[in-house]
């Protein structure tokens, strides 16, 4: 039987929806607050339902007997931290000034996808038993809704 990458291929497209948002924020400097404003908002909504379902889907089959196994899982973590951080300071600028730069932004958040969907998931589905490959799985659709 071959390898599956379910959990790897649903991410990829949450991670894509992201950046699709960020792509039309970027397209949208100069048209007004009011569709930045709007499309900074669904990029809110879309990111924050993307690590909670990170962090209360997925890396709940994290424990300790295995922390060996996955050093990396602290690290995701403060970067999520910090991208919560750089969201909220993001959205406060944009309610003071009516303007934004994402490109820092960007920038961070483009590395850390690339991390979790080179590394992180493709592991996760190759070493993760059935039964808590499906748990997750149906987790990740009850919030992203991907089929
Ligand atoms: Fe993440
Ligand atoms: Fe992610």
């Amino acid at each position: 039987m071959g390898e599956t990458y379910e959990i790897t291929d649903l991410m990829i497209k949450d991670h894509k929806e992201i950046i699709d948002c960020l792509n039309r924020i970027k397209h949208s400097t100069g048209e007004g607050s009011n569709l930045v404003s709007e499309l900074f908002d669904k990029l809110k909504w879309v990111l924050e339902k993307h690590i909670f379902v990170e962090e209360k889907a997925i890396f709940t089959f994290f424990n300790p007997k295995i922390k060996e196994d996955y050093r990396e899982i602290p690290c995701i973590l403060e970067e999520h931290n910090l991208i919560l951080d750089m969201l909220s300071k993001l959205d406060k600028q944009l309610t003071d000034t009516g303007n934004i730069d994402i490109s820092e932004f960007k920038r961070v958040l483009e590395k850390h996808k690339n991390f979790e969907e080179n590394s992180l998931y493709p592991k996760l589905d190759r070493n993760l038993d059935k039964s808590q490959k499906d748990i997750i799985i149906k987790r990740i659709r009850e919030i992203t809704c991907k089929e």
